[in-house]
């Protein structure tokens, strides 16, 4: 089964074309980042202008690259949550007229299922093994830090263990690396400063560091930053800036590894999975990987281009579904809520 995936619920136009084993045969990737760039952050109405010159060719693309038609394509899965309103309607109106034109069934996708299912895409000469259900997945990306149980790849399988209370983990990131003037996206700007920072010269606090609680916070350390840059002597001295970004990457991956470690071993699973753009950092990546092997744990880090925002993910997450037997209306709509984030606020309470 080949499935077509569409993504469009930020600042990238992806389209990619999987099989329903997770081997990706394209996966193309638009990315806005120039564009939000002068604005320090993405701009709603600005995103959802450029999906709509971009799509088209970004979908076209996609499809010559696996070497399909239209009429090759089994499928349609396209993210319809959550995400920027205005660009989620580009995708999901795009995705409909296609599915409709070719007479394939049509699955809309929850962004955070295409995240926590990455780690299954097989890309090129990859052949890493896949994860054992049950596993632990921290995603960590622009919008979202959570950690989840995944019992099976689909949404109803998938429990909340514990989240950020206030900003996500990557928009902390890009906060603290404005702050800086490192301009956007900040984490990947951090992540190359903090290699040729010393973290021990800037001393911050850690956020939730109480052990037995899967509950994070990261506005607090962002907060810290603000205020001895606010202290600071203009212009930056350029080393201290790379020991700050030193100290504060220091901070909140040794956080995010412990607490993945930590959610691992009380839900008793063996594997533990990485997802969301701020996997993509090496620390991260690199304590993760040194803590897991500590506990015996297996832990998998997916390849960068299946971190960040991509179609594949969502064609894959679309893929299980159609698998299923599981179709959508033409009524399916963009939402900028989520159906996991739904059933956990649920179980959980108000926050
Ligand atoms: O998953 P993603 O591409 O989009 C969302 O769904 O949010 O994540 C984007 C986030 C941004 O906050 C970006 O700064 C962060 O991922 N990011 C990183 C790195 N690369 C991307 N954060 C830290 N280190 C990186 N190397
Ligand atoms: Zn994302």
């Amino acid at each position: 089964m080949h499935v077509l995936g569409i993504e469009s619920s930020c600042d990238e136009t992806g389209a990619a074309v999987v099989d329903d084993a997770g081997r990706v045969l394209s996966d193309v990737v638009q990315s806005q980042v120039a564009l939000h760039a002068p604005y320090g952050g993405v701009v709603p109405e600005l995103a959802s202008r450029d999906h709509l010159r971009n799509i088209g060719p970004v979908v076209r693309a996609a499809l010559a690259e696996a070497g399909c038609t239209l009429a090759g394509i089994d499928g349609v899965a396209v993210t319809h949550r959550p995400g920027l309103v205005g660009a989620l309607l580009v995708g999901v109106q795009f995705a409909k007229g296609l599915a409709w034109a070719a007479g394939r069934p049509l699955v809309g996708v929850d962004h955070l299922m295409g995240h926590l299912l990455s780690v299954f895409l097989r890309r090129g000469a990859d052949d890493s093994p896949p994860p054992r259900f049950p596993f632990v997945c921290l995603l960590v990306s622009g919008g979202h830090t959570a950690l989840y149980r995944v019992d099976a790849p689909e949404a109803a399988a998938v429990r909340e263990l514990g989240a950020t209370r206030d900003d996500a983990a990557g928009e902390a990131f890009d906060k603290v690396a404005k702050t800086l003037g490192l301009g956007y996206p900040g984490g990947p700007a951090i992540d190359r400063l903090a290699a040729k920072g010393d973290a021990s010269r800037v001393k911050l606090s850690t956020p939730m560091a109480a052990r037995g609680s899967l509950e994070m916070s990261f506005s607090g350390v962002k907060t810290q930053v603000a205020r001895l840059v606010a202290q600071a002597a203009a212009p930056l001295d350029d080393g201290w800036v790379a020991d700050v970004c030193a100290s504060f990457q220091t901070t909140v991956t040794a956080l995010l590894a412990r607490k993945v470690v930590e959610a691992a071993m009380s839900e008793r699973v063996e594997d533990v999975v990485l997802g969301g753009g701020v996997a993509a950092n090496s620390e991260l990546r690199r304590r993760v990987r040194e803590a897991g092997a500590a506990r015996g744990l297996r832990v998998l880090v997916p390849p960068l281009p299946s971190c960040t925002d991509n179609a594949a993910m969502i064609a894959y997450a679309g893929a299980a579904r159609l698998a299923r037997g599981e179709r959508d209306a033409w009524d399916l709509v963009a939402t900028s809520r989520t159906a996991l984030e739904r059933k956990t606020r649920k179980g959980r309470g108000a926050r």
